[in-house]
């Protein structure tokens, strides 16, 4: 079917899911109708990203970013609209009008690039498998030493490139512009002006991208002296490192089968863990790991439980920690981090409970994983990685190991500052007091101290965003959460009533909770001039541009305004009475409340106390009267 670029685009649109599209790049919890996430667009620390699949909108509640799926791609991948809609129409294998086909057009460029890499890749790993080239000899048996045979060079489609300069050059220039050549960083410029070969005897592994096809190379030296050792890729239309990991593509299946993956460090780790049968593993291309990596892998393993396997020497724990707090930052706002193997109890463990699981497999050997699987095996490995403790207790454990080293009153106050960090994250308070006293026996010294020192961790280290969410949520009183509903039902979408309606029954109902009064009073201002609810949200998001606070309370609002999109008009009604009616009972018991406690200090003669005595009686009536007409 060939139609108008209109239709084409129309076509698209209703093909698209926003969830979907959004879910490549942001981690999005279901709430009722909404889905919730991180925002890509600004460092949000509270999912304030919100994606509405009824109305196929994204919107950032904090940085107030938003659009449907095709302006996402376009902000996320740096993408025009006409580039994204190519993509698109190739990916559903829909045909772009002649009319509209772009010549030059980036699309036309990358697709150049792809096939480019693509016979580069077939290229090199020909003359290996063939022996065509001098040094293929020597790659071989470099190979057969790291316990590579002809299966696994099939696998990953090892290669070599030949000593000379332009072996590639002269087998793709027929073919290819230079300029394909040099942007798919096959090839470089020379000093004399023409082009030359970017790898020469190396080793190459080719790296694909999640669908297979080939995007770029590492090359490994494979003689002595050669520097540097590895000789990567550069980013380019085709690739980019810090959203591509090596080993995805032949390992994607295994990692949707154990949901979970292991992270590794280096192309070998991979290939040799890989052809031993751990099949869920990648590795960054020479890299480190970033958040597009993690958002990436949480695409395949639902319960996100992700393996850290770097090297136990000190680089390797620094890049655990890095990456244990890239995946701590990616999932952030999902819930709590796994922190506690209740396997041997819950005998039924629920897969989305928590917002990821972070363990580490680090053998006692020391090695790295290709000569850990080499040299003691795939199943030891498998059996360290069964066994491969939470991070929290591999951080604690690996803290404990080094108590001996620290025995003046001075080292030992320093061993605990470091230790306190780590405590604090512990989420539950029983598992946290274990771990105090122990930490406290294995130093000799009173569990008090480090609970004091704790304590004044918490106070200056408890986030601001989070004190206040935690106060406008779980430790609601009655009168604010009355006040909140009284607010969110400004928020729901197609309403029965108009804000001026809503308004009207709100009537002069006290707020008094000083954020919850600055909300409204900005709402009673705009609901003059805004048509809509989506022009309303706009709009306080910009008056409260200056307020955090005030801005943070407004995802919880919009949110909640969700569960009343379904009622009826009576029932809606209901919803404001009951609020009203709520802070109205409690503003009445405080108010009785503080007349009582002014009536008590004063003196029965004088002539004040008449007065209250007066005004107590009143308000009392008045309450008994309102009881008996409800
Ligand atoms: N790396 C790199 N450039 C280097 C060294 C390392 O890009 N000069 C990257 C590669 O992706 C490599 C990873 O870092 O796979 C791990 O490197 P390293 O630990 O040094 O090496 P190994 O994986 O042990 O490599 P090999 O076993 O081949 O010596
Ligand atoms: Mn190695």
């Amino acid at each position: 079917m060939s139609g108008t670029w209109d239709e084409l685009i129309q076509e698209i649109k209703s093909r698209l899911d926003i969830v979907d599209v959004v879910s490549e790049q942001v981690i999005l919890k279901r709430r009722g109708n909404t889905y919730w996430g991180l925002c890509p667009f600004h460092k949000d620390k509270h999912p304030s990203f919100a994606v509405t699949p009824s109305m196929g909108i994204y919107k950032c509640f904090s940085c107030g970013e938003g659009g449907d799926a095709i302006k996402f791609i376009m902000k996320t991948k740096n993408m025009e609209f006409r580039e994204v809609i190519e993509d698109l129409a190739q990916k559903f294998g829909l045909e772009v009008p002649k009319t509209h086909k772009s010549n030059g057009s980036t699309r036309e460029l990358k697709d150049q690039m792809l096939k480019a890499t693509e016979i580069a890749a077939e290229f090199y790993h020909d003359l290996l498998l063939r022996n065509k080239t001098e040094n293929a000899e020597l790659a071989l048996a470099y190979l057969t030493k790291r316990g590579i045979g002809q299966d696994i060079i099939k696998k990953f489609h090892l290669g070599i490139a030949p000593k000379a300069y332009t072996s590639l050059y002269d087998e793709l220039r027929k073919d290819f512009s230079n300029d394909v050549l040099e942007k798919a960083g096959l090839v470089l410029k020379s000093e004399k002006g023409g082009f030359i070969d970017r790898f020469r005897n190396r080793v190459i592994i080719p790296i694909q991208n999640e669908n297979g096809q080939f995007i770029a190379f590492g090359a490994r030296a494979i003689e002595e002296g050669q520097n540097p050792k590895y000789l990567n890729s550069s980013d380019s239309l085709i690739y980019n490192k810090s959203k591509t990991l090596y080993g995805l593509y032949t390992a994607k299946d295994a990692i949707k089968a154990e949901d979970s993956v292991i992270i590794m460090e280096g192309y070998f780790d991979v290939i040799s863990s890989q052809a031993h049968g751990i099949e869920n593993c990648v590795a960054s291309c020479g890299t480190a790991l970033t958040q597009d990596h993690i958002r990436l892998l949480s695409r395949y393993t639902k319960s996100r439980r992700i393996y850290l396997s770097f090297d136990t020497d000190s680089a390797g724990q620094k890049a655990t920690a890095k990456g244990a707090s890239i995946i701590k930052e990616v999932f952030a706002g999902l819930g709590n981090i796994k922190q506690f193997d209740e396997s041997y109890i819950a005998s039924n463990p629920q897969s989305d409970r928590y917002a990821c699981e972070i363990r580490v497999i680090a053998p006692p050997e020391g090695k790295d994983p290709d000569e850990f699987v080499r040299s003691v095996g795939a199943d030891a490995y498998k059996m360290y990685m069964q066994n491969a403790p939470l991070y929290i207790d591999f951080r604690i454990n690996s803290i404990l190991k080094d108590k001996d080293n620290y025995k003046t009153p001075q080292e030992k106050a320093q061993y605990i500052s470091t230790i306190i960090p780590v405590l604090g994250e512990i989420q539950n308070p029983i598992i946290r007091e274990e771990y105090t006293q122990t930490v406290a026996g294995a130093l000799g010294i009173d569990s008090s101290v480090i609970k004091t020192e704790l304590e004044s961790y918490y106070r200056a280290n408890i986030p601001r965003v989070e004190r206040i969410v935690k106060n406008v949520t779980k430790n609601d009183s009655v009168v604010q959460k009355a006040q909140k509903i009284l607010l969110s039902v400004f928020f729901v979408p197609d309403s029965h009533l108009t804000f001026t309606q809503i308004n009207e029954m709100i009537g002069e109902t006290a707020f008094n909770d000083e954020i919850l009064i600055i909300v409204k009073s900005t709402i009673d201002k705009l609901i003059c001039s805004v048509n809509n609810v989506k022009e309303l949200i706009e709009h306080l998001y910009t008056e409260f541009v200056d307020n955090p606070d005030a801005q943070a309370i407004l995802p919880e609002l919009v949110e909640h305004a969700q569960a009343y999109k379904d009622l009826s008009e009576e029932e809606f009604r209901n919803v404001i009475k009951e609020a009203i009616a709520k802070i109205n009972k409690c503003k009445h018991v405080e108010e009785v409340e503080h007349i009582k406690k002014k009536y008590k200090g004063i003196d029965d003669n004088d002539p004040e106390a008449l007065k209250i005595q007066i005004q107590l009686r009143d308000k009392l009536r008045m309450k008994k009267e309102k009881s008996e007409m409800n």
